[in-house]
């Protein structure tokens, strides 16, 4: 595959050869055309000047036929003769009876055919009309014949000239241009080569730093751009924006991976020493039970973060499949709700069900009741004992809310916008105090089950968001669309359908 810079110049010789070409053809034809015309210009002037000599002579009343005269063979007197030899290439003087009376050296000097060719042209020619070709042997004679209009003795003129010099001017003019041609285009197509050189060097420059850049590790680094807002400055602009996005990917990306395997290491070093313990002929036995029973809460908790990292990242690829049927969401509500009163009476904390509405959603099941739960597991942990718990699911026009109210810890104004991502919390120091005494909750969580709540919302339509003040309490809202119409009929239409 050629460079641009070579299909460019290939381009630019064609495009070239192509305008020489035809500028070529139309300068030989307006060549041709004006010389036409000057040789038709020459003639008309010729014929006047004839009939000028010829009425001046039949004014001043010097003889015109005197008879052959031995020098010139002609029948004119001399001092006409003399008049009209001076005038030009082809010149009859015909009389009444169509016998030439003065024939100009040119006309004599052609073979005996072409002669009598030329004078039947002058006798067939139309008096008053356009010069005519005339082909000879020897030549080719654009003649014009007019009458005199005295005419006694006279009865027409003919002047003619030779159209082989017009002929051939059109055609040497090409010549040249040819023989120039091949220069001119070497020396055009080197020029332009050399331009698009000089055109394409930023190209060649940014397609080297790019190169640099995207090793890899130089993901920090960026284009020079000059602010031209030229093509090339906005390709650097176009380009830095990209490797800026492909920053921030890869930081992501290294970040959850850094994370993902530290929240690993953490478990496995607890359930490691749990093991040793047990191991340990030294410890009773009660002691070693405990350490077992360590060892399988750890256990417990690895599985749950592999399990939200699986889910993470099969929403990330976009294999999150939802498993939807309409979902009746007040058992499903009353369902987490009754969960939330154990979890509650352990974390010493009021859990109430102030309002209640039937709603129906399409979604999946299972996933929203992970969705509330992570709710309602977040309100209880980051709540102190002797507070409320409000979980409430109430319709709207076209949307159903699912709210869960805590008067807990609340979360900063400036960490708001952060709930969302992966592994955030608040203060990673605060959220692995022990929450309730004993059990897998001693760590804190790994920051994800909001991440995961938002993934799910969304995967069905919905929302979450969120609303707080720090040491006043905090409120989770997750909007669905609701699906009334179809609560009726929706059963059998599914079953129907598979
Ligand atoms: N109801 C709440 N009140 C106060 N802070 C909250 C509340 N819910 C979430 N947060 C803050 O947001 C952070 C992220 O919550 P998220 O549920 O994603 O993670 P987590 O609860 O720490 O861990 P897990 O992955 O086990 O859910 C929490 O660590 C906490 O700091
Ligand atoms: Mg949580």
């Amino acid at each position: 595959m050629a460079s641009v810079r070579a299909r460019l110049t290939t381009a630019y010789a064609f495009a070239l050869f192509c305008t020489i070409v035809a500028f070529a053809i139309v300068l030989v034809i307006a060549r041709r055309a004006s010389a036409y015309r000057e040789l038709d210009e020459h003639v008309k002037a010729q014929a006047a000047a004839v009939l000028d000599v010829i009425s001046d002579a039949e004014r001043a009343g010097v003889p015109l036929a005197v008879g052959p005269d031995t020098l010139s063979g002609s029948l004119v007197a001399p001092q006409l003769y003399k008049k009209l030899e001076g005038i030009g290439d082809y010149v009859l003087v015909l009389d009444p009876s169509g016998r030439a009376l003065y024939l100009s050296f040119e006309a004599q000097r052609l073979s005996d055919d072409d002669r009598v060719t030329l004078q039947q042209a002058v006798l067939q020619a139309r008096l008053n009309g356009p010069a005519t070709f005339v082909t000879l042997d020897s030549d080719r004679v654009l003649l014009l014949a007019r009458p005199d209009p005295q005419g006694e003795k006279v009865a027409r003129v003919a002047a003619g000239a030779s159209a082989r010099a017009a002929e051939a001017a059109p055609g040497s003019l090409a010549g040249t241009m040819l023989a120039l041609m091949p220069l001119f285009l070497l020396l055009s197509i080197a020029g332009a080569y050399m331009i698009s050189g000089r055109v394409f060097r930023p190209v060649e420059l940014i397609i080297n730093e790019v190169e640099a850049i995207t090793d890899g590790r130089s993901l920090h680094r960026r284009l020079p751009a000059d602010g031209d807002n030229d093509e090339l400055g906005r390709l650097s602009n176009t380009l830095n924006a990209m490797i800026a996005r492909l920053e921030t990917s890869f930081g992501g990306l290294r970040r959850f991976t850094a994370d993902a395997s530290h929240e690993l290491k953490t478990p496995l070093t607890v359930l490691r020493t749990d093991v040793e313990r047990a191991m340990n002929p030294r410890v009773g036995h009660n002691e070693q039970l405990i350490a077992l029973e360590e060892a399988l809460q750890e256990t417990t908790r690895m599985a749950d973060l592999v399990d939200s990292l699986l889910t993470l990242a099969r929403a990330d690829e976009g294999r999150f499949e939802l498993a939807t049927e309409p979902v009746h969401l007040e058992s499903l509500a009353r369902e987490v709700f009754e969960t939330a009163v154990i979890l509650g009476e352990d974390a010493g904390l009021e859990v109430s069900l102030p309002v209640i509405e039937d709603a129906v959603v399409m979604g999946d099941r299972t996933r929203l009741r992970q969705l509330f739960l992570n709710l309602i597991t977040n309100a209880i942990k980051y709540t102190p004992r002797g507070g409320r718990v409000e979980v409430a699911l109430s319709r709207r026009i076209d949307e159903v809310t699912f709210t869960v109210r805590d008067t807990g810890i609340g979360i900063a104004a400036g960490d708001l916008p952060y709930i969302f991502e992966r592994f955030w919390r608040a203060d990673r120091a605060r959220s692995r105090r022990p929450v309730t005494e004993g059990g897998s909750a001693e760590r804190g969580g790994f920051g994800l089950g909001l991440a995961i709540a938002q993934y799910i919302a969304q995967a069905h339509g919905g929302t979450l968001t969120a609303q707080s003040r720090l040491g006043r309490g905090s409120v989770f809202t997750v909007t669905l669309p609701f699906a009334e119409e179809m609560a009726g009929d929706a059963s059998p239409a599914t079953g129907g359908t598979g």
